[in-house]
């Protein structure tokens, strides 16, 4: 059967985000063509073939949508009260959590299903077309459960996060029993991942190792919570796992940035060959609203490590799935390029969930970079250059997304 096809012509400048295309993969005056949920073609907009539709980008900028590899999308309540108490001085303790999960349990499966589909429209309205979202926020075996189901009617790829708090009154290592034993059973069947939240306040370093590896075991991905609220194990935990990730990474020693740059030793960055690592995923906004220092995304480049932006959207300390403002956050005040930010929040998040490439036996399209035979996640801006995200924070850049194919904006 014939796909219909869409030329997207008079693209001004196309971020390809292709690592065989070179360090930037940039095109000027392209064309880019998609055949049902595929890119079929791409190149000089003069050289362009014909196609069913066509779109006219008007000299425009066009990306790969954004890849958001974190976010905690699945839950009710409001946690407005502890932001103003943390503008007003206070500091983030994991603690926060223990509200929106009593909120959350207390919403039924339609309102929460409404909420987090609310909330996965905001994203894309936003530019991102790849979703990852996790559990967390219900605890118990049964809520787990339920959370993972709701996620993964919306989301791309499904979290795992029953370790994310010990719930009060519980004791902390029967509770990690029951996250590596009836709670990994009871969520198994909606996830791809599973995290810990590996900090003070939340879980210890021999607890989290118990996850990992139970979870591991299971057949799980990993990622990892780690050194979001000062220097800890998460790193180097992650790295001995070889998690695909490991997120917040605010407070690094040269130790851990040495060893994450070391897990991409297998790797050519200029192709996308090789073995990948652990990404150190940064989370800008999350930083920004619990006035954490941001994390050093620089210095972890500059080591050689490979790094993703994601919204870290949530209730307690970043309540924003707005890539737009991550990526131009990462260049105004992480010293990024806007090449490394749009990479680091296209390219970089599909290596933080094993998207980079096409596994076609089994359907899946690579996502976070524009190229044949990978799925057409589109992102046009309303500029005429990506460097607009950071010359002109704030603005409303997104004019048209398109989603597998489909336009969703
Ligand atoms: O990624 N760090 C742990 N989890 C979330 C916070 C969740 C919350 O406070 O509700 C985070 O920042």
């Amino acid at each position: 059967m014939t796909r219909p096809s869409t030329l997207i012509t008079n693209i001004g400048e196309l971020t390809t985000v292709d690592p065989a295309r070179g360090a930037d993969g940039v095109l000027r005056n392209a064309a880019v063509v998609m055949e049902g949920e595929r890119i079929s073609w791409l190149g000089p907009a003069a050289d362009a073939p014909d196609a069913d539709s066509r779109f006219d980008a008007e000299g425009r900028a066009l990306l790969p949508g954004w890849v958001d590899s974190h976010t905690h999308l699945v839950f009710a309540g409001d946690r407005t009260a502890e932001f103003e108490a943390r503008m007003a001085g206070q500091d983030y303790a994991a603690g926060g959590i223990a509200v929106t999960v009593a909120a959350t349990r207390d919403a039924s499966d339609y309102d929460l299903t409404r909420l987090l589909l609310g909330r996965a429209a905001e994203a894309v309205a936003g530019g991102t077309t790849y979703l990852e979202t996790k559990t967390g926020y219900g605890l118990s075996v049964e809520q787990e459960a339920r959370s993972a189901r709701i996620a993964s009617t919306v989301a791309d790829q499904v979290t795992y996060l029953g370790a994310h708090l010990v719930p009060a009154g519980l004791d902390a290592d029967e509770y990690t029993d029951l996250v590596c034993g009836g709670m990994l059973a009871a969520v198994r069947p909606y996830v791809q991942w599973a995290d810990v939240f590996c900090e003070r306040g939340a879980f210890t370093e021999a607890q989290s190792r118990r996850v990992l590896a139970a979870c591991r075991d299971a057949g799980l991905g990993l990622r990892v919570h780690g050194n979001q609220l000062g220097e800890g194990p998460g790193v180097q935990l992650a790295v001995e796992f070889a998690a695909a990730s490991v997120d917040h990474v605010n407070y690094l020693t040269d130790d851990d940035v040495d060893a994450l740059a070391g897990t991409w030793a297998g790797w050519d960055a200029g192709g996308g060959t090789g073995e990948s690592g652990t990404v150190a995923t940064c989370l800008p906004a999350c930083d920004l609203s619990t006035r954490q220092p941001l994390a050093p995304g620089r210095r972890l480049l500059d080591a050689g490590a490979e790094i993703a932006l994601a919204s870290n959207c949530n209730p307690g300390t970043s309540y924003t799935s707005s890539m737009n403002y991550c990526v131009a956050t990462a260049v105004l005040q992480m010293g990024l390029s806007v090449h490394e930010a749009v990479r680091a929040a296209t390219y970089g998040g599909a290596l933080a969930l094993g998207r980079h490439r096409g596994a076609d036996e089994d359907g899946l399209r690579a996502v976070g970079s524009i190229a044949v035979g990978h799925r057409a996640d589109l992102h046009l801006l309303n500029a005429p250059s990506a460097t607009h995200l950071a010359y002109r924070p704030g603005m409303p850049l997104t004019a048209a997304v398109w989603r597998a194919g489909e336009r969703a904006v």
